[in-house]
């Protein structure tokens, strides 16, 4: 789901920017380390910062990242033209169907768009499907316990069905076969659930759902 015009302008501001670079980054960095040379894709990329810090403080060779609203493709094109294309593809696409093949990437980064997503349990799917075995996924998600907060029942636009709390996600990312292995911490009171796991070398995917 696209955001409405209240979180787009929350989300393509200096303010954001700077907590995604100092604090969100960093936890990610201390929980799974640098992915230097590494084959990345992110899903969700919006204007992309996120991107950037993939690039610039974990160090990855290429990064391939989509996001399912074209105008904030074009935002992260427009920042992003510097890097050559056989660094970066970026193009528009949903995180319940990634358009990637399967076990080709060593990392994939979440930085908070997962639960826009109405049938989450499917973009984990896809997440732990695109991974290559011991391939890492870093996650920064967007609880219940943030949803259900007046703020964002007023003024932002969420999937109202099947939301997940802290436990519930990082349940599901196992189910996929991919180890978190209490590698996670929460923070803003329970409102966000930052980890990150390893896809299980031998790999026994769930069935689809
Ligand atoms: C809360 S914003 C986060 C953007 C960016 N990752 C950041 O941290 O600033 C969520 C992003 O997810 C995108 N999005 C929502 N549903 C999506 C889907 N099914 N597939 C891919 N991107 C999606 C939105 O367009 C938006 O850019």
């Amino acid at each position: 789901m696209k955001l409405n015009r209240i979180e787009k302008a929350l989300m393509n501001n200096p303010v954001r920017s700077l907590v995604q670079r100092r604090h969100e980054a960093r936890l990610l960095e201390r929980l799974g380390g640098r992915v230097e040379g590494a084959r990345v894709l992110e899903v969700g990329c919006g204007r992309g910062v996120g991107t950037e810090i993939i690039f610039e403080r974990f160090g990855a060779g290429e990064v391939h990242a989509f996001d399912l609203d074209p105008d904030m493709v074009e935002k992260a094109r427009r920042r992003l033209a510097h890097y050559p294309p056989h660094r970066l593809k970026l193009y528009v696409g949903d995180a319940a169907a990634i358009e990637e093949e399967g076990e080709s990437f060593d990392a994939v980064f979440d930085f908070a768009i997962i639960h826009h997503v109405p049938e989450w349990e499917r973009a984990v799917q896809e997440v732990a499907r695109v991974l290559k075995p011991g391939g890492r996924f870093f996650f920064e998600e967007v609880t219940t316990h943030a949803l259900d907060r007046w703020f964002y029942r007023t003024f932002l636009e969420h999937p109202t069905e099947n939301r997940f709390s802290a436990a519930e996600f990082v349940a599901e990312v196992e189910r996929q076969g991919i180890s978190v292995a209490g590698n996670t911490t929460e923070w803003f009171f329970g409102d966000l659930v930052v980890g990150v796991g390893q896809r299980e070398a031998a790999a026994e995917l769930s069935l689809p759902l």
